[in-house]
């Protein structure tokens, strides 16, 4: 077997095969720290919320800590920001190493090949990703994994864009980043991110507004639409002022970033667009209007939303990690069936969706012990 991790600002996602389906495991990538007490103990306990003691506080990390922040009146932190380790949280490592952990479970061997989602280095600031990256590998190598990187917007690549040899162009729109590569015969030719995702969006709408930045992303998430039939100067207002100004920042970064000479002449390319941000209603049609009004030095065939934009990336590295086992032998049990099934890996989206709750129950339990 083999496994495809997305590690979000906001979201991290493993993925594995199981027969025809492909299983997903996910957290939040968040945490809240509690002042240690016998009674928040006993609660934390009695609902199985995945959390760690240290000292005198208590940590509860993953989808809990949002519940719990609202029950203690505490603020979530976060691990990561804009896309990698947040160098502003000293919890940021053991708490990313807690909620991974938790997401990927134990290798069912010594060695079963993993594939991580990591960011192109951003061209907007200078941040630079390769800590980010070796510490991710260093974890999962130490919990027993052949752990690979591989770039976010090329995990587009594969899982969206099977049916189109790997060539085109995959931008992940995510919490803190925002990631794209174009590829060609999967040979990513240019890849680069930009330091602007939701967390951007939300924060200049909630700046402009005077709103809670949690407010601001619960407003967008919950029953938001790129309509512009919205409030001018309310928060769903500003929202789609935001979304369009990060679209055409991408795009005039994409005019900037990807040379002529890297497309083959006469070849029109497919645009795929996902993440988290992607969801709004009107997104596809909105990025599709401005990318057409935009002066792109190439051609553009299409722009098509990923069905299941919060999966795509770890959809693409479970795929980039079955292809990686098949190459170098395959596992025990991939057997004569191994072929077909990474067809229906690469042709991912027949598959079934399923959210692996169980596991993620066995795994809280277990983390008690
Ligand atoms: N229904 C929705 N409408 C609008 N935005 C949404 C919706 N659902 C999630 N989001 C936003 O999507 C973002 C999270 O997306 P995603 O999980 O792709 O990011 P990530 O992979 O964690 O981050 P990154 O790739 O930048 O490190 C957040 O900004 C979140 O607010
Ligand atoms: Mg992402």
């Amino acid at each position: 077997m083999a496994k495809g991790l997305d590690v979000g600002t906001m979201n991290i996602l493993c993925s594995e095969q199981d027969g025809n389906s492909t299983v997903f495991a996910q957290q939040r990538n968040s945490f809240v720290e509690i002042e240690y007490s016998e009674m928040a103990e006993r609660m934390l306990s009695q609902s199985e919320v995945l959390h760690i003691r240290k000292d005198d506080k208590v940590y509860v990390v993953g989808d809990d800590a949002l519940n719990f922040a609202n029950v203690f009146n505490k603020e979530t932190r976060r691990p990561m920001q804009n896309g990698i380790l947040s160098s502003d949280e000293q919890s940021a490592i053991p708490m990313m190493k807690l909620i991974i952990e938790q997401v990927v479970d134990e290798p069912d061997h010594e060695g079963e090949k993993l594939y991580f989602s990591t960011p192109a280095d951003p061209i907007d600031s200078d941040l630079s990703t390769l800590y980010h990256q070796k510490t991710l590998e260093s974890f999962l190598d130490d919990q027993g994994y052949d752990a690979e990187p591989v770039n976010e917007g090329m995990a587009v690549v594969y899982s969206e864009l099977a049916d189109n040899s790997f060539t085109g162009l995959g931008i992940s729109f995510g919490a803190g980043m925002t990631n794209v590569c174009l590829s060609y015969y999967a040979v990513p030719v240019t890849k680069f991110s930009v330091a602007r995702g939701g967390d951007w969006i939300d924060q200049q709408a909630a700046q402009a507004t005077g709103t809670p930045v949690d407010k601001v992303t619960s407003v967008k998430e919950d029953d938001f639409d790129l309509d512009f039939e919205t409030d001018v100067g309310g928060v769903e207002g500003a929202l789609s002022i935001y979304y369009e100004n990060l679209l055409d920042y991408v795009i005039e970064k994409l005019a900037e970033e990807v040379d002529e000479e890297d497309i083959e002449e006469g070849l029109d390319v497919p645009v795929v667009v996902t993440g988290g941000t992607s969801s709004p209603e009107g997104f596809e049609e909105l990025f599709r209007d401005h990318l057409e009004d935009a002066e792109i030095p190439f051609s553009i065939s299409g722009v098509t939303h990923a069905e299941e934009p919060m999966y795509s990336v770890s959809r693409g590295a479970l795929v980039a990690a079955r292809s990686d086992e098949e190459e170098s032998g395959g596992s025990s049990e991939s057997g004569s069936s191994s072929t077909e099934e990474t067809e229906e890996a690469t042709n991912g989206r027949d598959a079934e969706v399923e959210r692996n709750e169980g596991r993620r129950r066995r795994a809280r339990r277990s983390s008690e012990d």
